[in-house]
């Protein structure tokens, strides 16, 4: 084992107050970053033999420690580089380090006339976890650009790409959070990004924010879409330096036509919008979960030291102090409120770990 690793895996008990973007205070038994596939692979044999527990992280943006000891070795990823693989006059295939800072990913794309990701940006987190997540806003999913994704099967401590057919993507959905959760780590993600700019407009705040400036958004360029992504996140989101949060908390429910019909009577300015029914070939509604939080009275109020923002019922807040189990305690009053008043279930898309 080399020096780099011995000197991580001999690691005393390390904070993670600046590993998750909700500020929890909470520790693990060892931090293991790794800067190399060979690096990650000497991570995964020794761990594989000693069967300590470990759990691998990206930026943090999406996780909700309960505990105030995480009892287990935790891995990240600083696997770094954006090579050109392929290119033609119409696209560029890129090989991405998982430990890419996402928007600084995102920033160096647009700059460089490589378009699709400037919907995307100024989201927190890394490049690993854009293929894990199937991060998405403002109309483009990651997944829409991803073409394949490499990394290790964490058994057999073996080397594997996958077919972005393979990845299984679906909103904020993929088969690295369920059937290969804990079995394969991503150390790379090839994007594959056209060289002439089409903008996504469909979200009608980025339009919007466009016109308010004097820019016509059918003839606006990529920087301008990625600087009014930003301004619109900017207004409504929380900095997670500032306060801690973990972006959306809640996924947005998609509910059968028939239930949306029938809430649509008694609120008829319930934003909807059609959206594939999860476990079937129907359409379904998308409800916007932070109206149905905002409906609630949430936004804004305070559980605890755990809070809802009070410019996006979707994020919950870390008011100073809050516990993992602070936060979570909110999130099940939120629940049980909205299934009350709605009677419909949302899911926490933020991962919760014990
Ligand atoms: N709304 C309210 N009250 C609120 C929040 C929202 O009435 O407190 C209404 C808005 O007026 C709007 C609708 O709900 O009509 C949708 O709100 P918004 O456009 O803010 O989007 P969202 O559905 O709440 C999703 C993503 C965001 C992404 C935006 C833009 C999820 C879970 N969240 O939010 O992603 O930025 O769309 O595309 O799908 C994230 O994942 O961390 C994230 C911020």
């Amino acid at each position: 084992m080399d020096a780099y690793l011995s000197r991580q895996l001999i690691s005393m008990p390390t904070s993670l107050l600046h590993y998750n973007t909700f500020g929890i205070e909470v520790s693990c038994d060892r931090l293991v970053e790794y800067c190399s596939c060979e690096e990650l692979c000497s991570v995964l044999k020794e761990l594989n033999e000693s069967g300590q527990r470990w759990l691998h992280i990206g930026g943090g943006s999406n996780l909700l420690f309960l505990n105030q000891h995480f009892d287990g070795v935790i891995l990240h990823s600083k696997i770094k580089g954006i090579e050109i693989c392929e290119e033609t006059d119409e696209d560029v295939l890129l090989r991405v380090g998982a430990g890419e800072d996402w928007d600084q990913f995102v920033d160096y794309c647009v700059n460089h006339g490589w378009y699709g990701l400037e919907n995307l940006s100024f989201i927190p987190g890394e490049v690993g976890s854009s293929a894990v997540q199937n991060v998405g806003a403002y109309g483009v999913e990651a997944g829409d650009l991803i073409e394949t994704v490499e990394g290790y099967y964490t058994k057999g401590v073996k080397a594997s790409t996958i077919d972005k057919s393979d990845c299984h993507y679906a909103y904020r959905e993929s088969v690295f959070k369920h059937e290969l959760r804990g079995e394969f780590i991503v150390t790379h993600v090839w994007y594959c990004l056209r060289k002439s700019f089409r903008p996504v407009l469909t979200h009608a705040a980025v339009s919007r924010l466009l016109e308010s400036q004097g820019i016509d958004p059918e003839h606006c360029t990529a920087l301008q879409v990625r600087q009014a992504v930003i301004d619109v996140r900017k207004a409504k989101l929380p900095d997670p330096k500032e306060i801690g949060s973990a972006g959306s908390f809640f996924m947005n429910p998609v509910v059968p036509e028939e239930k949306a019909n029938a809430l649509l009577q008694d609120y008829p300015n319930m934003p909807h919008y059609p959206a594939p029914l999860p476990g079937s070939d129907e359409t379904g509604v998308k409800i916007p979960a932070g109206w149905l939080i905002d409906q609630c009275g949430w936004k804004g109020k305070q559980l605890g030291r755990a809070g809802v923002h009070p410019l996006q019922a979707l994020v919950l807040i870390n008011c100073g102090g809050a516990t993992g189990n602070d936060v979570k305690h909110l999130a099940e009053t939120i629940q049980a409120d909205v299934k009350a008043k709605f009677g419909i279930d949302i899911h926490p898309e933020v991962l919760f770990i014990s």
